[in-house]
């Protein structure tokens, strides 16, 4: 029957073993502490992250209600794959399906093909039809726009450059005008989907990677950092803290600076940043690579070339920076953890606060 189902639904949300019609909302809340497990805090000093357990499942059996995620310029799909790890609903988008790297059987390294929670949207981000194509309750987006006309690196000493500047960030190639449009209809799609009201709820967080560059000096970035009502900020890391592997390939360690901006509290507590204006009590910087948290690799990173390599000296081990998109393997574990620890302690505890 329809409307009993709709009834049972909203009541028995998420645990699927208890009916919170029948339980005390002391019980309720007993259980629920039982299923949170606490964010680890950041290693620091030289601890490698890939040492870290990828996360832990076990609540994962007793949920009914499955967190939604969307991965948008998914490459690989390493975040999916880690999202995917915690029992999340994965929407994939990515413009060339062949990038994309599959599990094979239960190896844990990979998009597993088979899943009933993987949706893959092999087009042009600009013409995904977010109201038809995707979920409108969505947890957490990641947007890993391409960075070539934004990397610093990519500009740096080359004829292949944007023609960004201090001056003039938004260049002056066609190629950087055109990825200023797909960041432009990115900040759309997160102001829509940030501001618009749900019937149950307004959660949806997401977060932007790219390298350090010149995107967070876009205008359309600037002012969605300023609006009081999404909470952005910039979080900086260096992807060596997360190991050498990457696809089953030793990749050696490269600093590579990041940024995410990003509202997800998960992600700004575990991994800090500088600007506080909306997260007076996040932490500092955690993953940046210094002498107070050198990475194994401290002082001895393997560089990134840009595309020209013109007048740089190089190293043995040094690559070009296009083969270094793909994350290493531990930061989308990282990354997952952070926001899932997130989503349990927030978004799940007030699905039980409305349901009891
Ligand atoms: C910076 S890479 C992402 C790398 C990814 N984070 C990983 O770990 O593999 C950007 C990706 O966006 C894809 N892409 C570029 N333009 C796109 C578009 N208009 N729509 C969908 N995907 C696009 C590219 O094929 C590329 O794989
Ligand atoms: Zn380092």
């Amino acid at each position: 029957m329809k409307s009993k189902s709709i009834i049972w639904k909203q009541f028995y949300i998420p645990f699927a073993e208890f009916n919170l019609f029948t339980l005390a909302s002391n019980q309720i809340r007993q259980i629920y502490d039982s299923f949170v497990t606490k964010d680890p805090q950041p290693v620091t000093g030289a601890v490698p992250l890939s040492v870290r357990p990828a996360g832990r499942v076990v609540y994962r059996k007793k949920l009914t209600y499955k967190p939604v995620l969307v991965e948008l310029f998914a490459g690989e799909a390493s975040i999916s794959s880690a999202f995917h790890d915690f029992g999340w609903k994965c929407y994939v988008n990515e413009l060339e399906e062949a990038k994309i790297v599959w599990s094979e059987g239960v190896a844990t390294n990979g998009l597993p093909k088979k899943s009933e929670d993987v949706t893959l949207l092999i087009k042009d981000f600009m013409k995904i039809d977010w109201d038809k194509e995707l979920p409108e309750e969505i947890d957490f987006a990641w947007f890993a726009n391409d960075c070539s006309t934004f990397s610093y690196i990519n500009n740096l000493n080359c004829k292949c450059g944007s023609g960004r500047t201090n001056e003039n960030p938004e260049g002056t190639t066609e190629q950087a005008w055109e990825a200023n449009r797909i960041l432009d209809h990115t900040v759309q799609q997160i102001r829509k989907k940030s501001l618009s009201e749900f019937k149950n709820r307004t959660w949806f967080t997401f977060a932007i990677e790219n390298p350090d560059g010149w995107m967070e000096q876009q205008s359309v970035v600037q002012e969605l950092l300023r609006d009081p009502k999404i909470k952005a900020c910039v979080v900086k890391f260096d992807q060596c803290h997360f190991g050498r592997r990457r696809s089953g390939q030793d990749m050696g360690e490269f600093k590579k600076r990041t940024i995410m901006i990003t509202n997800n509290e998960g992600i700004i507590n575990h991994f800090g940043t500088k600007e506080k204006t909306w997260h007076p009590h996040a932490p500092d910087p955690q993953y940046i690579c210094c002498k107070e948290r050198p990475c194994q690799s401290y002082n001895q990173h393997k560089h990134a070339m840009a595309p020209g390599f013109d007048g740089r000296a190089l190293d043995n081990g040094d690559r070009h920076s296009s083969e270094l998109a793909p994350y290493p393997q531990a930061m989308p574990a990282c990354i997952a953890n952070a926001v899932n620890n997130w989503w349990l302690s927030n978004v799940a505890k007030a699905k039980l606060k409305s349901a009891s």
